[in-house]
């Protein structure tokens, strides 16, 4: 599936219609280049879940927690990431329990693409404005209206 995006109002409708599919365990793997709107996308999926405040990147802290939201959810930067061993280290897997994964470079932690509950958005640039490429996992087969 592709998704036209000319513009912010546009990632925000995106980001409200993946807010109201996500369960708890999902990844949504944000994939695109420098600048491609990986964390504006992020940004507004947490907004539409009601994270009332700022959503600063975590190009330098990695992991940022909403632990209030239902589902809860963990907004991740895995750019600086020089081996995706350091995923482990990071104890990635205890801040995923519970929890939605917004993960912006998942290549950089070794790759969500394997996971029943991995909703791949690749975003691309397109005019002024962009384009995601979806691709669900099993588990998101029929999910997204
Ligand atoms: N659909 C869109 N149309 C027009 N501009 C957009 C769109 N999406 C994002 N932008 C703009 O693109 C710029 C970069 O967006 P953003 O920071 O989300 O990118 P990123 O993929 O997270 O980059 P990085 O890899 O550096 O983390 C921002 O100024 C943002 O407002
Ligand atoms: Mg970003």
């Amino acid at each position: 599936m592709t998704v036209d995006l000319p513009d912010l109002a546009a990632m925000d409708a995106f980001g409200a219609r993946i807010a109201k599919c996500v369960r708890a365990g999902d990844v949504v793997a944000l994939s695109g280049g420098l600048g491609a709107g990986k964390t504006t996308l992020a940004r507004a999926v947490l907004r539409a879940l009601g994270h009332p405040g700022e959503v600063p990147s975590p190009t330098f802290t990695i992991l940022e927690t909403y632990d209030d939201l239902d589902p809860a959810v963990v907004h991740a930067d895995f750019y600086r990431l020089r081996d995706p061993g350091e995923v482990a280290e990071l104890g990635l897997d205890d801040y995923r329990e519970g929890a939605v994964l917004l993960a912006e470079w998942p290549d950089h932690a070794g790759g969500f693409a394997g996971e029943a509950q991995c909703l791949e958005i690749a975003l691309e640039s397109r005019g002024q404005g962009r384009r995601a490429v979806v691709r669900g996992g099993a588990d998101w087969l029929g999910r997204m209206p």
